[in-house]
């Protein structure tokens, strides 16, 4: 059966938050003597955990998140997810977690969709099913090392926009108060820690009233590394400019983002990024594959506040590249670049 909403659950899917919503399924794989499972869909949200787990004391854990589409014509369709299997790989290195292969990664993303297929929102909703793998130390061990057992698992979820509101410009406050992540630390690999690390940062925010925070590079304090949860990118003139740093997530969306610029004739750069060219920016946005860009109109540093755009209005050429993606992402566009995974 390949008709993504022929039996739709009932759910209010133009206005869906980015909130935990239960489906009928996950799907659990379990590493013990050197070697992964077969994987089972379970229906318990719910896991059997020791608590000595090296995941619950060192944070030996590592994340993914991707999305699913349902498409005009019926079909489900996963975005670039053969990259989710290789950041979770690069992740799961740093940390001492056994390697996930890439196909047993699809293979359990198109069962686990295959599966909630009626939790995938409608097409021209404009919600999407988010899917979360996850990978954790479970074997018992109270010194710190890595654990001798792990599990994999996904579950998926249908969400609408990250940010109340969706596609509109927020402010962002430069935290130099805050590090998200250390030079040679773990801030370019997907990892529960960051997250963790960013949680003090973006109270500070929220508290003032910005409702993203931006990380400067921890060395120096001088260059742009990345938002919270984003990725940071700037327009200027023709350019579609994206900070280099080892301490920053190698985002997807960016790519896809900055792939797409391309194609429409931008030119691409990809370096350190110094805070003092925020006044030379004409349009800026934060990407990531939870709300794929949130325009910034505003960013405050110290007592300056540099402004883009103009008011509320999202700037064109950041509208241009956000209509483009969700276009490919819903099967509207050409998928010139073979980004989409069917789930059959
Ligand atoms: C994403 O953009 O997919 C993320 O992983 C951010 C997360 C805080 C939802």
């Amino acid at each position: 059966m390949n008709m993504q909403n022929k039996t739709s659950v009932s759910l209010d899917w133009k206005n869906l938050p980015f909130e935990y919503v239960k489906t009928d399924y996950n799907i659990r794989y379990y590493w013990k003597e050197g070697k992964w499972s077969a994987g089972d869909l379970v229906s318990d949200e719910y896991l059997p955990l020791h608590m000595a787990a090296p995941a619950l004391h060192y944070g030996q854990e590592a994340f993914e998140g991707l999305k699913a589409f349902g498409t005009a014509d019926g079909r489900v369709v996963a975005f670039r997810p053969v990259e989710n299997a290789r950041r979770l790989r690069r992740s799961s290195e740093r940390i001492f977690i056994p390697a996930i292969p890439e196909e047993m990664f699809l293979d359990a993303v198109h069962r686990v969709v295959d599966a909630n297929r009626s939790f995938v929102p409608p097409y021209g909703t404009g919600a999407s099913l988010y899917i979360r793998p996850l990978v954790i130390g479970t074997g018992a061990r109270v010194g710190l090392g890595p654990a001798s057992e792990y599990m994999f698992i996904i579950f998926v979820n249908p969400v609408g926009p990250y940010y109340k509101g969706g596609f509109k410009p927020v402010k962002a406050l430069i935290v130099e108060q805050f590090d998200r992540a250390a030079p040679l630390g773990v801030g370019d690999c997907k990892v529960g820690g960051n997250y963790a690390a960013g949680l003090g940062g973006g109270q500070y925010g929220k508290e003032r009233g910005y409702p993203v925070v931006l990380y400067l590079d921890s060395k120096e304090k001088r260059y742009i590394d990345e938002f919270s949860t984003s990725n940071f990118i700037a327009i200027r003139n023709n350019t579609y400019i994206t900070s280099k740093s080892n301490s920053i997530l190698p985002s997807i969306t960016n790519d896809s983002l900055s792939i797409i610029a391309r194609d429409m004739g931008m030119i691409f750069e990809r370096r350190p990024v110094e805070v003092s060219e925020l006044e030379t920016f004409d349009e800026v946005g934060a990407v990531g594959t939870a709300a794929v860009i949130t325009p910034v109109n505003l960013i405050r540093y110290r007592d300056r506040e540099y402004v883009f755009g103009s008011g509320d209005r999202v700037g064109p050429v950041i509208t241009k590249l956000y209509d483009r993606l969700v276009k490919i992402q819903a099967g509207d566009f050409e998928d010139k670049h073979g980004w989409l995974y069917e789930i059959t």
